[in-house]
C-alpha cells in the first residue's frame, strides 16, 4: 500500500472526474492521501473532502505565494479547521523566493505565526520552501527545531542541506521530480538519506512522474516514484512503498490500518 503524504484533490483540475478517481484509488494500492491546502478557501474544500473520503485526512495552512490575503481577522479560521479531528497538520506554509510577490517580509510573517500555530497545537507541519534554503532552515531552528515535526514537501535542495533538516529528525518529502533523467541532485540525495525519514508524495495535480510528466498527476502514479527510490537504494518496490507508508502514519499520528 502506498500512502500520498501531499495531494491537492480540490483543485480544480479534477472538477470533471474527482469522485470516480477518489474511489477507484484504494483498488491502484494507495491506502491512504493527505489533502493539503493552500489558501483559505481550500481549507474549506479540504475539510469536506476528508468527510466523504475515509481514507482522505487534511492539513489547514496558507501557502507563501497566497499569505497577501492573511490579514488578523482571517487568520483564526485556519486554527478552527482543527476541531475536526481528521485535518492532522499545519501546511502547506514556508518561504518561496521564485516570485516577487508577496514580499519576503510578508512570507516571513505569515510563515512565523503558521509555525507558532502548530506549535501551540502540537501539530506535524507541511512545509513548502523554494529558492529559500537559508531563511526556512534558520526560521525552523528559531520555531523549535526538533522540537517541530516537519516534512519538507518536494525537497529541491541538495545533499548538504538535507544532512541539516535529517539531523534535526525531520522528513523530507519525494515525488515525481526524482524520475526525472536531470534529477541528479535530488537522486543523490535519496541515496544519502535514511528511508526512514522519506515520505512519497504527489503534489497531484502537479509533477507527474516519468512516464506521465507533463500529463494531469494523481496518487496511483506514486507506484513509479517508488519504483525509483527502490533502485537508488537497492531495494524492492515493497520495501519502498511500506516503509514510507508507516513513515507517513507515523508523522501524521496515525494508527497504522
Ligand atoms: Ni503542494
Amino acid at each position: 500500500m502506498i500512502f500520498d503524504s501531499h495531494a491537492h484533490y480540490d483543485d480544480k483540475a479534477f472538477d470533471q472526474d474527482r469522485e470516480s478517481l477518489l474511489c477507484s484509488l484504494k483498488e491502484k494500492g494507495i491506502g491512504r492521501v493527505v489533502n493539503i491546502s493552500s489558501d483559505l478557501e481550500s481549507i474549506g474544500r479540504t475539510e469536506a473532502l476528508t468527510g466523504q473520503y475515509p481514507f482522505l485526512y487534511g492539513a489547514a495552512g496558507v501557502h507563501p505565494s497566497d499569505t497577501g490575503a492573511l490579514t488578523e481577522e482571517n487568520f483564526s479560521r485556519i486554527g478552527e479547521a482543527f476541531r475536526n479531528p481528521k485535518m492532522v497538520a499545519v501546511g502547506e506554509i514556508g518561504l518561496d523566493y521564485h516570485w516577487p510577490e508577496p514580499d519576503k517580509a510578508v512570507q516571513k510573517k505569515w510563515f512565523e505565526r503558521q509555525l507558532a500555530l502548530a506549535a501551540e497545537k502540537r501539530l506535524p507541519v507541511v512545509i513548502h520552501s523554494r529558492e529559500a534554503a537559508r531563511d526556512t532552515l534558520d526560521m525552523i531552528r528559531a520555531a523549535g527545531g526538533s522540537e517541530l515535526s516537519a516534512v519538507i514537501h518536494c525537497f529541491s535542495y541538495g545533499v548538504e542541506m538535507a544532512r541539516e533538516y535529517l539531523n534535526m529528525g525531520h522528513y523530507l518529502g519525494i515525488g515525481g521530480v526524482v524520475t526525472f533523467a536531470n534529477a541528479k541532485k535530488l537522486k543523490e540525495v535519496v541515496q544519502y538519506m535514511p528511508l526512514s525519514q522519506m515520505l512519497l508524495e504527489t503534489d497531484c495535480p502537479y509533477l507527474a512522474p516519468v512516464p506521465y510528466r507533463g500529463k494531469r498527476n494523481d496518487s496511483a502514479n506514486l507506484s513509479y516514484v517508488a519504483e525509483t527510490v527502490a533502485q537508488l537504494k537497492g531495494i524492492s518496490r515493497e520495501e519502498a512503498e511500506a516503509v514510507t507508508y508507516e513513515n507517513a502514519c507515523r508523522f501524521y499520528r496515525l494508527e497504522e490500518a
